[in-house]
Order: C-alpha cells, then sequence, then structure tokens
C-alpha cells in the first residue's frame, strides 16, 4: 500500500525544507486520504494500492496490479492501471452477501460454517439469506439493503 503524494505542482516534488533545513514542510494540503479495505478481501502479490482507494468487502487485487480507483464490493481487478476483470458472483447474490455479512459472525459460527464458507456460493447463501436473516434485521439500516437485495 502507498503512503500520501507528493505535489507535482510546484518547481520540485521534493520535500526541501525538512530533508534539507531541518524546518517543516509549507505544504500541508489535504491528500488523497487513507486506503479502506474490506472485510475478506484478498490482496495478490506486488500490488500497489494508492491513495484514497477502497476495495469494497470481498474484492480481490490480482497479482501486479495498481490500484488507482476503488474496487466495488466482491470485483476482481488485475492490470495496470487495475481494471474490473470480472465480479466473482452475480449482483443478486452480491447484494445478499453484503447483507449476510459472515465477517461480523464469532470465531464459533465461523468454525462451524467452515465447510459452507468454503462450498458452493448458491449453498451457503440459501442457508445464511433467509426469512430470519431479514427480520433479525428490523428496524436497522440494513433491512433496506436487504429488501433490495430480495427484490
Ligand atoms: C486476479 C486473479 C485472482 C484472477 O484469477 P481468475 O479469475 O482465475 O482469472 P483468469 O486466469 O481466468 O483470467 C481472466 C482474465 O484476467 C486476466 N488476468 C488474470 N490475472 C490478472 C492479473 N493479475 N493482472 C492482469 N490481468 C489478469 C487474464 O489474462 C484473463 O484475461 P483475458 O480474459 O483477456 O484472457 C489471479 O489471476 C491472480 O492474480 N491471483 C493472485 C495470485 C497471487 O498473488 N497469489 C499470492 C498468494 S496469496
Amino acid at each position: 500500500m502507498c503512503s500520501g503524494n507528493h505535489p507535482t505542482d510546484c518547481a520540485t516534488t521534493s520535500y526541501v525544507h525538512s530533508n534539507m533545513m531541518g524546518k517543516a514542510s509549507p505544504w500541508d494540503r489535504p491528500g488523497k486520504g487513507g486506503i479502506k479495505v474490506g472485510n475478506d478481501v484478498w490482496i495478490g502479490r506486488r500490488t500497489l494500492i494508492l491513495p484514497g482507494v477502497n476495495v469494497g468487502h470481498g474484492g480481490v487485487v490480482g497479482a501486479q496490479a495498481t490500484v488507482t480507483k476503488d474496487v466495488p464490493p466482491y470485483a476482481i481487478v488485475g492490470g495496470n492501471p487495475g481494471k474490473i476483470i470480472r465480479l466473482r458472483f452475480s449482483e443478486e447474490i452480491i447484494g445478499k452477501m453484503l447483507v449476510i455479512r459472515w465477517w461480523d459472525w464469532d470465531d464459533e459460527k465461523i468454525k462451524q460454517e467452515a465447510d459452507f464458507l468454503t462450498g458452493p456460493i448458491d449453498a451457503f447463501v440459501a442457508r445464511h439469506f433467509t426469512p430470519q436473516t431479514i427480520r433479525a434485521l428490523h428496524g436497522t439500516a440494513r433491512e433496506v439493503e436487504a429488501r433490495k437485495a430480495l427484490a
């Protein structure tokens, strides 16, 4: 992951004050912000994620990718600049996975569900995106997402 950018619109991109004069740099412009990485993201070998980029839950950054833009949930990106190669699942399944949010489970439940977590996605979603799932979200902001995913 790559930290902040140096200004590119001055005569130099070097921090002359701090590097050569022991003084604070006059550059205090807001950068593009930090990098946010969602849950269950797989980051391949030798990748570079630039400042301000958000990698959505379930995203995959392919080997050697340079990621310059946000990665949507469950998208696989590759290349330089990184482009979406494909989504891991259908939009419907992605919507349901973002409601299930298995990464919020406690360790015991993750262990109990290990075979489903690592098995076919349809069986996992059928098991966990149920009327009870939606009922449990009643009155929360996530209920809206759940109903959208169901539509
Ligand atoms: C990104 C990745 C997960 C995609 O795997 P996949 O879904 O099986 O993709 P495929 O091999 O079927 O390739 C699909 C397309 O994406 C391209 N592609 C695959 N990986 C790519 C990468 N890292 N960068 C750029 N393009 C890539 C392929 O060339 C192919 O292009 P085409 O459709 O034009 O022929 C995998 O290639 C990868 O990079 N894995 C990371 C490996 C790693 O770093 N492991 C470290 C140990 S954890």
